[in-house]
């Protein structure tokens, strides 16, 4: 049974709606720094970000009013440190959900994007305090590419849109994070009630795998290689197939070649 504690009605309350602010994690941190503890759930949109930060401290570009850039907050203080790779399922599955709701096929590029096709469309950035064996907190956030049409030469080749992807174009944005939200909400408060138990979330996850079971062309360092994925694994190691034995690289060991 669906936990409703969270209705519709209660994660649009939590839900606040920014014209404008450097980072939604940065300012989400620093709310949550200043004053007494944000509800979980408590999640800050922007409609224009203007520092937006990625992984490995690149810069998330995203063009003012066409896209969905948040972040939310969670105390996941049931998932050991040892189970983070569990927040990184959950959230890429939710996102999967929600563009499957809309009636658009994407897949999980190991271990953060979002992909239509070959192109990525979404990205996200968990950012974790820990507490003694366990994650006291977590800030995720979450860039979409939704409405925007073009993007900048150095990243033209790898990253699109879901309108230019699909043709489908969202008119009511913040609406649109909301029923993000709401299906994010469902995964975790499916696993956390056991309705999905951690070898069907890894499973899932697995059944999403951008690339899973064929052969591609990966770079570690400056050594490019083929290898054939077989898993990643639930502490989120990708296991490849490589010259008949089974290597497992952990994040930023590895990178798949797009081209
Ligand atoms: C990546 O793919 O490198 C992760 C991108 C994460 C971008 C989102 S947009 C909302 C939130 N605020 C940020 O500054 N970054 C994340």
């Amino acid at each position: 049974m669906q936990n409703n504690t969270f209705s519709g009605e209660s994660l649009r309350q939590k839900l606040i709606v920014l014209d404008e602010i450097g980072s939604t994690n940065d300012y989400l941190k620093s709310q949550l720094s200043n004053f007494k503890p944000l509800p979980e759930w408590s999640a800050i949109m922007a409609k224009n970000q203007t520092h937006g930060r990625g992984q490995r401290e690149n810069v998330w570009c995203s063009e003012p009013n066409s896209n969905i850039t948040f972040s939310f907050v969670l105390y996941p203080t049931h998932l050991p440190l040892t189970d983070h790779f569990s927040l990184n399922m959950l959230i890429s599955l939710g996102i999967i959900d929600w563009l499957e709701s809309i009636q658009v096929k994407a897949t999980i590029k190991w271990p953060n994007d979002i992909l239509i096709g070959n192109k990525k469309i979404a990205g996200i950035l968990i950012e974790n305090k820990s507490a003694g064996q366990s994650i006291k907190q977590s800030v995720i956030g979450i860039g979409i590419n939704v409405n925007q049409k073009q993007f900048f030469e150095d990243i033209a080749n790898t990253a699109s849109s879901i309108l230019n992807e699909t043709g489908k174009f969202i008119h009511d944005l913040p609406e649109a994070c909301l029923n993000l939200l709401t299906h994010l909400h469902h995964r975790f408060q499916d696993h956390k009630c056991k309705k999905l138990n951690d070898s069907r979330l890894l499973q899932e996850y697995n059944d999403n795998l951008f690339r899973k079971s064929i052969i591609s062309s990966y770079s570690t360092g400056n050594r490019s290689f083929e290898a054939y994925l077989l898993r990643v694994d639930k502490t989120g190691e990708l296991v490849l197939l490589e010259n008949n034995s089974e290597k497992k690289y952990y994040f930023k060991e590895v990178v798949f070649n797009l081209q």
